[in-house]
C-alpha cells in the first residue's frame, strides 16, 4: 500500500514530501488554485459550513470522510489508485509490453493534449454551475452541487500532478492556463463547446450531470485504460467520485419527473396546467434532455477521426471495457458507419475500426444513455403515467463530426433546415420554456423543505434524513 499523508499542505499518495522540486511547483499552484476557487467557485457560500465527503485514501473501504467544511478550506488532494504488479498495456500497437511509468518520448505531445483537454473540463463545470447556489430547491441540493464543485475541484488537482510531475516546464504552464481560461469567455474559453454553454437552473444542472458527467466517466474509463500507467491510476480514483456526479443528476431529473407525474395525475396532462402548479411540464423536460443529450454527444469527437486512431495506436486512450475485446491490436476490422449520400438518404460507410475508436466509446455511452433513461421511463410507469421519455438519435442537433453539417429530426431522418426551422420549438428549449423554468428557481433553505418543481429525495446523505442542515450560514 502507498503512504497516505493527510497532514502534509496538500494531502496524497504520492510520496510527494520526496520530490521537493515538485512539491514546491504544487504549493506554488495552489494559492492560485484557492485564489481562483474563491472567484469562480460558488457565488455567495465560500463561508458557508457545507457538509462534505472529502477523499482520505483509495481503495474500496473508507475512502471518504464526511464532515462540515469551508469550501475554500476544502482539503483538495491527490489519490492515485494502487498500482497493478507488472501492468501492461492493453491495446494498440505497444499491446503486451509493459506499461510506461514515464512519458513515452515519441507521445509527449499527444499525452499532454489529452491530459489537458481532460482537464480543462473540470474547472470549467465549477465555472458553469457558480451561480446555481443562490436558487437551490433545498439545503440537501445545494450540498450536492458543492460536492460536485469540489470534487471537480479535486479532479483538477489529480490533472494538474500529472501535468506538473510528467511534463517539466510546459507542464507548469499549462497548469497555470488551465486557471486562466473561464467557461463561456469569448477571448478566453474553455476548450470543448459544452463547457461553454451557461447552466443557469437546476433542470440544466440535473441534465448535465447525467449527460456531461456520463461523457467524463467513458473518457477516463476510456484513459484508465492507458499505457501511462500514473494516468491510468488517476483516472481510475477518479472515476469513483464521478459515479456521485452521475448519481446526483440522473435522481435529481427523476425527482423533477416523480413531482411532475403525480401533478398530471392530478391536473392532466395539458402543460399549461402543470406549469399553474408551479412544475416542470413533460414536454420541456423531453426538451432539456435533448439538448444536453445531444451536446453531450458531440464531445466524443469525429465519428472518423485520425486522432482517435493515434490515441489507440499509440496506447494512450483505450475503449471501454478494453478486457472484453478478444483483438487488442485492430489492425483489421471495419466500423458500419451510417452515412448521408449525395442522394440525400442514408448509407452505410466502412471505416477501419481504429479510425471509428470515437464512435466505439460513443456505441457505451449511448447504451449506457439508454438505461438512464429506461430507469426514469419506470418513475412515469409507477405513477401509473402512459408518456415516455426518449434519447433522440445520435444525428440530432450535432454541432461535431459528419452529422453536423445537415439537419436530422429526433428519430435521425434526415430532413430540411426549413423542417428542422419549422419544428425545432417542439424538439429543443425554447427561449420562453428556458425562461419560464427560469422563473421557477427561488432558493429553498429551510431545513426539511423543497422547492414546487422537484420531489423530495429518497434518502438523506450519510444516513442522515432529508430534513438536516447539509448546509450552515455562517455565524453572523
Ligand atoms: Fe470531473
Ligand atoms: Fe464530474
Amino acid at each position: 500500500m502507498s503512504h497516505v499523508d493527510l497532514a502534509a499542505k496538500i494531502p496524497n499518495n504520492v510520496d510527494l514530501n520526496a520530490d521537493k522540486r515538485l512539491q514546491r511547483a504544487l504549493e506554488e499552484w495552489q494559492p492560485k488554485f484557492v485564489d481562483w476557487w474563491r472567484s469562480m467557485g460558488p457565488e455567495g457560500f465560500q463561508a458557508h459550513d457545507v457538509y462534505l465527503r472529502t477523499a482520505v485514501n483509495v481503495g474500496r473501504e473508507g475512502w471518504a470522510h464526511f464532515g462540515y467544511v469551508k469550501m475554500p478550506d476544502y482539503r483538495w488532494g491527490i489519490f492515485l489508485e494502487e498500482p497493478e504488479k507488472e501492468r501492461k498495456i492493453g491495446f494498440g500497437d505497444h499491446f503486451g509490453k509493459p506499461a510506461w511509468q514515464q512519458v513515452p518520448g515519441e507521445y509527449r505531445n499527444m499525452l499532454r493534449r489529452i491530459i489537458v483537454t481532460q482537464a480543462d473540463t473540470e474547472p470549467a463545470s465549477v465555472e458553469q454551475q457558480r451561480m446555481l447556489g443562490q436558487t437551490c430547491p433545498s439545503l440537501y441540493d445545494l450540498r450536492n452541487l458543492f460536492q460536485v464543485n469540489v470534487e471537480e475541484g479535486r479532479h483538477l488537482w489529480a490533472m494538474v500532478y500529472l501535468l506538473q510531475t510528467y511534463f517539466g516546464r510546459d507542464g507548469r504552464e499549462e497548469a497555470e492556463d488551465l486557471l486562466r481560461r473561464r467557461s463561456g469567455n469569448a477571448d478566453n474559453p474553455r476548450i470543448l463547446g459544452t463547457f461553454n454553454e451557461p447552466i443557469k437552473d437546476w433542470l440544466s444542472f440535473f441534465m448535465f450531470t447525467t449527460f456531461t458527467d456520463r461523457d467524463g466517466k467513458f473518457q477516463l474509463i476510456a484513459l484508465s485504460e492507458s499505457g501511462f500507467d500514473p494516468l491510468s491510476r488517476t483516472c481510475r480514483f477518479m472515476l469513483t467520485e464521478e459515479a456521485h456526479h452521475m448519481f446526483v443528476g440522473e435522481t435529481g431529473v427523476g425527482r423533477v419527473l416523480q413531482r411532475t407525474a403525480d401533478l398530471m395525475n392530478k391536473v392532466g396532462t395539458d402543460p399549461a396546467k402543470v406549469r399553474a402548479e408551479h412544475a416542470v411540464d413533460l414536454p420541456t423536460i423531453q426538451k432539456y434532455l435533448n439538448h444536453w443529450y445531444t451536446s453531450s454527444l458531440d464531445l466524443f469527437g469525429s465519428e472518423r477521426s485520425s486522432n482517435a486512431a493515434d490515441f489507440f495506436a499509440s496506447g494512450l486512450k483505450g475503449r471501454y471495457n478494453e478486457e472484453k475485446y478478444a483483438d487488442h491490436v485492430v489492425l483489421e476490422g471495419e466500423y458500419d458507419l451510417a452515412v448521408r449520400g449525395s442522394d440525400g438518404r442514408m448509407h452505410t460507410e466502412k471505416v477501419p475500426l481504429r479510425n471509428a475508436m470515437n464512435e466505439v466509446l460513443r456505441d457505451g455511452y449511448v447504451g449506457d444513455c439508454e438505461f438512464v433513461c429506461q430507469r426514469w421511463n419506470r418513475i412515469l410507469e409507477k405513477a401509473g403515467r402512459p408518456e415516455r421519455l426518449e434519447l433522440p438519435s445520435r444525428r440530432f442537433r450535432r454541432a461535431q463530426g459528419i452529422y453536423a453539417d445537415a439537419c436530422y429530426d429526433p428519430k435521425g431522418n434526415p430532413i430540411s433546415n426549413e423542417e428542422f426551422e419549422a419544428h425545432k420549438a417542439q424538439w429543443l428549449p425554447s427561449k420562453e420554456d428556458l425562461e419560464y423554468v427560469r422563473s421557477l428557481m427561488h432558493p429553498v433553505t429551510e431545513v426539511g423543505k423543497i422547492a414546487s418543481w422537484i420531489a423530495a429525495p429518497a434518502k438523506g446523505i450519510d444516513e442522515h434524513p432529508f430534513a438536516w442542515e447539509y448546509v450552515k450560514p455562517p455565524h453572523a
